[in-house]
């Protein structure tokens, strides 16, 4: 079923697109669903595809394009990029396209981390991609920053989580190896730029100490949806009578990650088909 089988959608009616290039953006979902609990959203994790993080700007522009799409064949009202590889290249092109809202990760945690900072000393964690897109120092250097901003592409960090594996020995070792720096650097704020990190905050936070803001961008991505969302456009009842996930790909670990993540036993995760393939 897709918007053309629910007949024209009412703008309380339609529901808010979410994607990511895997599981990560259920970081965000989660968030959203408690902030705003009686919309309706569609995830597409594009599973086949993952890593984004190790891809050129075209290929990440184009991923990002027909996930889009997918979600907008639903008649969504709100598209929001929960990854920041996506956010990264793609947002101004993809705003560019739509008319609806677009909202993407990386102003959200920008902003936090300077509301948090004491002493300026910020780092940014996230894939290679995103770290070379220098997103992060533009946002913050566009809202005030001027310190230098300690950035660091912790490229196994996604594989392990796609992994399920978000504790134990292997995982702090390879935290230790990406995050040593940092420690010695004497940081008092860490962005998780990547919306796979979340689910090694524990590990990542004991490695660098409880003084250390650890800062994801979800919870400040939630909060400007719900002020996007002026009360008409909000839902009040949804002909989707449940969320649906879509991955691209199989993935064996997909649907019980997402049930950790989300809190929830019943969940099912269908396939989706992107790009020419999918088309009539
Ligand atoms: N969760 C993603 C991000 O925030 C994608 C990581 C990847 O696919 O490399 O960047």
């Amino acid at each position: 079923m897709n918007s053309k089988d629910l007949g024209p959608l009412s703008h309380t009616e339609a529901a808010i697109g979410v994607f990511d290039s895997g599981l990560g953006g259920l970081t965000v979902l989660k968030e959203l669903k408690l902030r705003l609990p009686q919309e309706r959203y569609i995830y597409l994790g594009d599973t086949a595809r993952t890593p984004y993080g190790s891809k050129g700007r075209e290929t990440i522009i184009r991923f990002a394009r027909e996930c889009s799409e997918f979600l907008f064949d639903w008649g969504i009202k709100m598209l929001v990029v929960a990854c920041n590889t996506a956010s990264s290249y793609a947002i101004e092109a993809l705003r560019a396209e739509s008319p609806i809202p677009i909202l993407g990760t990386i102003d959200a945690a920008a902003r936090q981390a300077l509301q948090v900072t004491r002493t300026g000393k910020i780092g940014v964690i996230g894939t290679d991609a995103t770290i070379a897109s220098r997103a992060f120092e533009k946002a913050l250097q566009r809202d005030g920053f001027k310190h230098a901003l300690h950035s660091k592409a912790c490229p196994l960090f996604v594989p392990l989580v796609e992994q399920g594996m978000c504790e134990g020995e292997i995982v702090e070792k390879i935290v230790e190896l990406y995050l040593s720096d940092f420690r010695r650097a004497d940081l008092d704020t860490l962005i998780l730029g990547c919306t796979h990190y979340p689910l090694l905050k524990n590990v990542i936070q004991e490695f660098l100490g409880a003084e250390v803001r650890i800062v994801e961008c979800s919870a400040a991505l939630a909060e400007e949806a719900g002020s996007l969302l002026p009360e008409y456009v909000l839902s009040k009842t949804s002909p989707l009578k449940k969320d649906r996930l879509f991955i691209t790909d199989d993935t064996p670990k997909f649907e019980s990650m997402a049930a950790f993540i989300l809190g929830s036993s019943k969940l099912s995760v269908e396939r989706a088909m992107l790009g020419e393939g999918a088309r009539p």
